[in-house]
């Protein structure tokens, strides 16, 4: 079964599963019209910030506590969440690695790997959300090693850049009827090789244990393998975490 051949190859494996459903923490904020934290097994913190009752009943917050670090959120823009904060805590950028993130959203992933890298290049096809994500590495004074583009998927980028690391966190679909999503991921792993340096790591977030035969499959196809798989499946909502660490064969 793909399932059972899946966890024999994937050399590291850990499954968390809390002895209690993990709550939620709401509270009262001096600034802020309310807070919440999602209380995990991770060691990151998230913590959302919700500025006035609007925010907080359309859950869109208005600033974000990622770990050590505070991320202003526009309206219209897609907050970080638990799937990115797993993406965050496994993913390892080596000093001077060069680093593509892919969907960047409010940046958290090239902002952090800018600690590192010599140089990141964080794309998305949503052009509010690129503003966003500059105002973020203005705040963490990493503009300077962050080349920001507009577009889909690699269309900004050319066939001559290769990168060390690439990071893709946009969710798999909830469901298989989902079309468009599924093609999106197919299109992101025919397409990614060419922008790898040879040995280069890609940090992928899917969410939902069931996609797993699915993922290894389409990475099969494409001549990919999973080196490294975390995942978290107790934590309240749709949220289903999965973490892999992806190779060439
Ligand atoms: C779920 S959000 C994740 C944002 C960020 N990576 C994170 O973890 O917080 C997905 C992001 O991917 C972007 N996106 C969706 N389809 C895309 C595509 N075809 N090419 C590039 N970016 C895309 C969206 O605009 C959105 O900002």
């Amino acid at each position: 079964m793909a399932f059972q051949r899946l966890f024999r190859i994937a050399f590291c494996f850990t499954l968390y599963t809390s002895s209690a459903i993990p709550i939620n923490t709401f509270a009262e904020d001096n600034e802020y019209y309310s807070t919440w934290e999602l209380q995990h097994s991770g060691k990151y913190r998230l913590v959302w910030y919700y500025a006035a009752k609007k925010d907080f009943d359309n859950n869109q917050p208005n600033k974000v506590l990622v770990h050590d670090k505070e991320f202003l959120i526009r309206p219209d823009v897609r907050p970080p969440t638990i799937n990115g904060i797993y993406l965050l805590e496994y993913s390892r950028v080596k000093e001077g690695e060069e680093v593509l993130d892919i969907g960047t959203g409010s940046g958290i992933h090239a902002i952090f790997a800018a600690e590192k890298a010599i140089h990141v290049v964080a794309t998305d096809i949503y052009p509010p959300a690129i503003e966003n994500a500059k105002t973020n590495a203005q705040l963490h004074s990493v503009d300077h090693k962050i080349d920001f583009r507009v577009g889909d998927l690699f269309a900004p980028l050319n066939d001559r850049e290769k990168f060390d690391v690439v990071f893709f966190n946009i969710n798999f679909p909830f469901s298989a009827g989902d079309n468009e999503r599924n093609r999106l991921h197919e299109r992101f792993f025919s397409e990614v090789r060419k922008y790898m340096k040879p040995d280069a790591r890609i940090y992928y977030q899917t969410s939902f244990v069931k996609n797993i035969p699915y993922i290894y499959d389409m990475l099969n196809r494409n001549g990919f393998r999973i080196m490294e798989m975390h995942m978290e499946h107790m934590l309240p909502y749709r949220h289903e975490p999965l973490f892999m660490m992806i190779q060439s064969h």
